[in-house]
């Protein structure tokens, strides 16, 4: 998705009215914008520090503090590979070897697309599943090479 500097005025605008221009709401906004967008443009965040008239620097640092929030453009689908030390040993690597190669993405990158972002995270506390994958918030346990096209292609 693209959107112009117009349409993201109208999507901050509207979730600005939404909290009526309220600086202490301000996680929950880029929250929203973040869910609208898929990600936090620096054209948005300069907008919400005007519209909630506080500074850009504190708006930055609320945005770079959650990992939740991404700076950068995200696919609509999240991928999250757990590397930890549980599913490392159970094959984390192949796992993550096999989906680098059918995406022709390297971890911490998103498709030309806008189709796929795939990141790598570290325990995600289900490690008597591992490998484990988080696929747009679910978690697809005891993950093996050859569930990885099936994976992706619930994505479709
Ligand atoms: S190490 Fe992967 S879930 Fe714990």
């Amino acid at each position: 998705m693209t959107l112009d500097t117009k349409s993201f005025a109208e999507v901050v605008n509207t979730i600005l009215a939404k909290y009526e221009n309220d600086a202490a709401m301000l996680v929950g906004i880029l929250q929203d914008i973040q869910s609208e967008l898929n990600y936090l443009p620096r054209e948005c965040l300069v907008m919400v520090s005007e519209g909630l008239d506080i500074p850009l620097s504190r708006v930055y640092s609320v945005s770079t503090f959650f990992k939740a929030f991404s700076l950068k453009p995200r696919g609509r689908h999240s991928l999250h590979v757990c590397m930890g030390t549980a599913c490392h040993v159970r094959g984390a690597e192949k796992v993550l070897d096999k989906l680098q190669t059918e995406l022709c993405l390297c971890a911490g990158e998103t498709s030309p697309d806008m189709k796929f972002t795939l990141e790598t995270v570290n325990c995600v506390g289900a490690c008597a599943l591992g490998p484990v994958v988080v696929v747009d918030g679910e978690y697809a346990g005891q993950v093996t090479t050859d569930k990885v096209k099936s994976i992706l292609e619930g994505c479709k």
